[in-house]
């Protein structure tokens, strides 16, 4: 027999009886700048819209998987055929070997993923240290962990980081570090001198490192990218994630193979996403 599913529809009220957790925080700056934008006729800058279409190629392939009845959930790390195409990727771009095992976790989206990242390491009482200005959905995932958001301002007018601030900030109940690079809204990319800073920065301590890298591929002026798998000093305290889609166009394939030819799906999978370019 099919197993069945019930799909409910919740809509969240806040009410007196069920106040929000998290009552200051209002809309997403996204929300708000996009309708400002769309008033005003001006240009988005403040969301970052791929304004160019997916290749062909791409819609025809998923298409053709959503046709052939592959629309089923993915293993819960993700499709190893698209697991294994990102540890590809990081090979040919970084140089390090990265498990598909064990390393690599699919999401829907870059918000998803730091958002788990923060429930499954932040414990109540912990301090994480944010870069202002920071991505608007870091704060109100520590808050839900119950930890303590410490704000570190970057420096004007290159919005670098103040490395001594940082260490100054670092304190017993340190429990993580979220940086972003390249950064929104500024565009700053760190440095080398920036990686060697953080390293020195956390040498000695058990802080984690939350890279939030979904810009890596927007690098411009000859300047080249410098992130969590580029320094050997950072292994063990890192949780870095990338945003494919931003990049590619992938979305989290949610296919699951239950059936005795999901082997072949998975290797036909693997040689579009190879013919793809990966
Ligand atoms: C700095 C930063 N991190 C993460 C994200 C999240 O990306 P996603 O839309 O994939 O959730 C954004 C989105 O704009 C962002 O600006």
């Amino acid at each position: 027999m099919m197993p069945t599913a019930t799909m409910t529809s919740t809509s969240v009220i806040p009410r007196r009886s069920h106040p929000s957790k998290l009552p200051d925080v209002g809309t997403t700056i996204f929300t708000v700048m996009s309708r400002l934008a769309a008033e005003h006729d001006a240009i988005n800058l403040s969301q970052g819209f791929p304004d160019f279409s997916p290749p062909p190629r791409l819609v025809e392939l998923v298409a053709g998987h959503m046709r052939a009845g592959l629309n089923q959930y993915a293993p819960m790390p993700g499709l190893t055929a698209l697991r294994d195409a990102i540890a590809h990727q990081v090979m040919a771009l970084h140089g390090r070997r990265v498990s598909t095992e064990t390393e690599i976790t699919i999401t829907a989206g870059g918000t998803e993923a730091i958002f788990c990242a923060v429930q499954a390491v932040v414990h109540a009482g912990d301090e994480v240290i944010l870069l202002d200005p920071a991505y608007d959905s870091y704060e109100p995932a520590v808050r839900l962990a119950r930890g303590a958001a410490v704000r570190i301002p970057l420096r004007r007018p290159g919005f670098d980081v103040d490395w001594d601030r940082v260490r100054d900030a670092v304190g017993p109940r340190t429990r993580l570090i979220i940086v972003n690079t390249p950064h929104n809204p500024s565009g700053a990319v760190f440095t080398r001198g920036d990686l060697e800073a953080l390293a020195d920065v956390l040498d000695g301590t058990d802080v984690l490192v939350l890279a939030d890298e979904v810009y890596e591929h927007m690098v411009f002026d000859g300047r080249a990218h410098q992130g969590g798998h580029d320094d050997d000093r950072h292994r063990g305290h890192y949780h870095r994630h990338g945003n494919r889609r931003r990049h590619h166009h992938h979305h989290r394939h949610r296919r699951h193979h239950h059936r005795a030819d999901a082997l072949e799906r998975h290797r036909r999978g693997a040689s579009d996403l190879r013919s793809l370019g990966h």
